[in-house]
């Protein structure tokens, strides 16, 4: 079995971004640059955002965090977000999610002018991803893609079962292994069968937030199997799959923790690459 190393997988494209960071900067002689928005004093969010500025810094982007209290007015950071549009030294603008609740999630994403939307949450990248399109693609299937593209380059006629429908990650996920001639069967928590469903999968795809989910007897002989959930439980921090039975029978698979979390920071950064890239032709 393939113990995937998203470890090593996301400094390898760390490594990839330095450089083209360094030939950017020779050609154009300014760097992308990275906002992100950080509102409340949520601990995940905040140690999210702290890597996400270390990673940044690591591979030489201009990178800002604007931190506003819990109770900030929904306006005051859209006023905020229509600066950053306007600000030709940011590349990327991300606002740190969940959001407090008097805050309106979906008019924020709209705030953020879709060339600068890293994360390709924007209903307008939505639809270019599902069109084939060129789009900033969510971060997290983006680095589950690269992952099980490092395992398998061919993905044409296989089979993929992606577990969870999120706009996060299951949505995306599908429209990526599609537009590589994938056949996706999308499930969920109203899916009938969800063993049958998964015995038949070459690839697997779990983000659905269920604590060791996927076992070990849904597993075909040779499937690759990627874990996206965090699931805090007594027992530490486990992942969607069981990673002990599930290893026994997939060709590959992702750790939780170690294995998708440092590639969704790494694809953050080659996002907003991406964004400065276009916005210089
Ligand atoms: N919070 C957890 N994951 C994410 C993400 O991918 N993007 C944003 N903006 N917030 C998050």
């Amino acid at each position: 079995m393939i113990l995937i190393d998203g470890k090593k997988e996301a400094a390898l494209l760390r490594e990839e971004l330095k450089k083209e960071v360094i030939n950017l900067k020779a050609k154009y002689n300014k760097v992308p640059g990275l906002t992100v928005i950080l509102i409340g004093d949520l601990t995940p969010s905040q140690i999210y955002v702290r890597n996400k500025e270390k990673s940044a810094k690591e591979v030489g982007l201009k990178s800002e965090i604007i931190k506003y209290p819990e109770n900030i007015e929904e306006k005051v950071v859209i006023e905020k977000i229509k600066e950053l549009n306007t600000n030709e030294t940011v590349s990327g603008i991300l606002v740190q999610l969940p959001l407090p609740k008097h805050i309106d999630k979906q008019k924020i994403i709209e705030a953020i002018d879709p060339s600068k939307d890293v994360d390709g949450f924007h209903p307008m990248n939505v639809g270019n991803l599902s069109s084939g399109y060129e789009s900033s693609i969510p971060c997290t299937p983006l680095g589950c893609y690269l992952l099980i593209k490092k395992i398998e380059p061919n993905l044409s006629g296989k089979k993929a079962v992606i577990v969870g429908r999120s706009n996060l990650n299951g949505k995306p996920m599908t429209q990526l292994l599609l537009k590589e001639n994938c056949t996706v069967t999308i499930t969920h928590s109203r899916t009938k069968d969800l063993k049958t469903e998964c015995l038949e999968a070459d690839i697997i795809v779990a983000a659905v937030g269920i604590p060791e989910l996927v076992k070990g007897d849904w597993i075909k002989k040779g499937c690759i199997v990627i874990d996206v959930g965090i699931n805090k439980t007594d027992q530490g921090i486990v992942g969607d799959v069981a990673f002990d039975e599930v290893s026994k029978n997939a060709k590959a698979l992702t750790p939780v923790p170690g294995g998708v979390g440092p590639m969704t920071i790494a694809c953050l950064l080659k996002n907003t690459i991406d964004c400065f890239k276009r916005s210089q032709i």
